[in-house]
């Protein structure tokens, strides 16, 4: 007896200690079975307490008065399937007559508190069919991605959803994207998180870093081009430019239409070509943009106007020659000047880390997803890497990047360096590899005199 005791309470401190630490295994040896008895047991009451409930069917209730037995209660939505993940719990329910998915999104917050679980958030799946998503603890704490996952050429993962589900970058449905975050939000960490996934994939990457290259050279044995500042950034764009216009010529060369081809054959983008004819697809990455589109004289404007330009022309034709823009920066609005919001409005993923004011968040989604601006504004300054993503279908999701150290990053591209492609017209921007010659004289004024 007293060795049982013994036994459970070791269980019990085992248990509080990994939820404590290790809230992701707690879940998975305790949490899941615990919560999945919870919410088989108390739903009925938890869905009548949260007014998801419907009275019984007319003819029930006649049934029940003819055959003199007791009136039926109201009746919860009927569950389809439970099933648990590494997250959390996923429940599908079918709707009863009268009931809209509207009712179970407004319900969530009820929802969470009465089954005790971190998080809940619901979508309809189709007519009639809601999914809820449940989390057992806070998953954007501790970012771990699953080990397997859905990848697929020009989709990566790159960051997780609340809900616990992974957040994919697909380039080939949402081909240019802006992220925008204050300083020390964690939009290179995105950035980067983007590199090493794409890295082992069949496509060129291209880095604009006006940080001098701090962030994207130690990445550039897997980079096709880098430039460093606005004049061979602005050189790059215009090679980029000319390199769409051949891979278009390429296309046309490639449909010759008639009438014996079908209609699958004929060829409006890259990925219509035959493989071995196809161009590498190309995802250009751009840090600090406003870098690029700030200007003290003349010069520097007439630059300023190529590079904006250049850019502009790719994000609107540049999708079915396979060039994909991946722009990053702190703010992105009209007080960059004239062609910013025209751009602004071709980039269709937005993605926004913490912002200091309502009018940053606006850049991101005051067009697309107004609800998401109050989200981007509350982003707590402790929490790096977290972040709004919205779509241009209006729906929008917190998620966090997992936390990939530059080391890392740099493991990874080198990994894969034999994977980095040759393109032709981007030659002149590959960058010279090798270690970088050692400073002679310290450039900091604060750096001690040599004795
Ligand atoms: N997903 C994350 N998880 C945990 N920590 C993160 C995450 N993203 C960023 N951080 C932390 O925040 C710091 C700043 O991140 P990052 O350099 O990406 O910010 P930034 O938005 O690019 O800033 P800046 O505008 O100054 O370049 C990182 O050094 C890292 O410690
Ligand atoms: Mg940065």
């Amino acid at each position: 007896m007293t060795s049982l005791i013994v036994i459970l309470a070791l269980v019990a401190a085992a248990a509080g200690l990994l939820r404590w630490r290790r809230p992701a295994w707690f879940w998975l040896t305790f949490g899941v079975t615990f919560a999945v008895l919870r919410v088989l047991i108390r739903y009925g009451s938890v869905m009548d307490a949260c007014g998801l409930t419907v009275p019984a069917a007319r003819w029930r209730l006649g049934l029940a008065r003819m055959t003199n037995r007791p009136v039926p209660g109201p009746r919860a939505p009927r569950i389809l399937r439970v099933r648990p993940t590494r997250t959390g719990l996923v429940l599908r329910i079918k709707l009863r007559p009268g009931q809209d998915a509207f009712d179970v999104t407004a319900s969530c917050d009820r929802l969470r508190h009465s089954f005790a679980m971190y998080g809940v958030t619901s979508r309809e799946l189709r007519s009639g069919v809601v999914e809820v998503r449940m989390t057992g603890y806070d998953v954007l704490k501790r970012v771990q991605m699953p080990a397997l996952t859905d990848t697929r050429p020009m989709r990566v993962p790159v960051a997780l959803r609340e809900d616990g589900s992974v957040h994919f970058r697909d380039y080939r449905t949402v081909p240019h994207a802006l992220t925008l975050g204050a300083t020390e939000s964690g939009k290179s960490v995105y950035q980067r998180n983007l590199v090493a996934s794409l890295a082992s994939q069949r496509v060129a990457l291209v880095g604009i870093d006006c940080k001098q290259g701090v962030e994207l050279f130690p990445l550039a044995r897997r980079f096709s081009a880098l430039a460093d500042n606005p004049d061979s950034a602005a050189e790059l764009l215009e090679a980029l430019v000319s390199h769409m216009e051949d891979v278009y010529q390429l296309i046309r060369a490639e449909q010759r239409i008639t009438a014996d081809v079908p209609d699958a054959g004929v060829a409006a983008d890259i990925w219509d070509l035959r493989e071995d004819l196809r161009p590498i697809p190309i995802v250009v990455l751009v840090d600090e943009v406003a870098e690029l589109a700030l200007f003290a004289t003349k010069d520097e404007e007439k630059r300023r106007d190529r590079i904006i330009t250049a850019l502009a022309r790719l994000a609107q034709l540049g999708r079915a020659a396979g060039i994909y823009l991946e722009i990053c920066g702190q703010r992105f609005g009209s007080e960059l000047g004239k062609g910013i919001t025209m751009l602004r409005a071709q980039l269709t993923g937005r993605t926004a880390h913490r912002v200091n004011d309502e009018s940053s968040a606006n850049m991101a989604f005051g067009d697309i997803a107004p609800d998401a601006v109050l989200a981007a504004i509350q982003i707590p300054t402790d929490t790096p890497g977290v972040a709004v993503t919205g779509d241009s279908t209006g729906g929008w999701a917190r998620i966090r990047a997992p936390h990939t150290s530059l080391r890392q990053a740099v493991n990874i591209c080198n990994r894969h360096a034999d994977l980095t492609p040759d393109v032709p017209a981007l030659a002149p921007f590959r960058p010279a590899l090798g270690a970088p010659a050692p400073a002679l004289v310290p450039a900091v004024e604060s750096a001690p005199a040599a004795a």
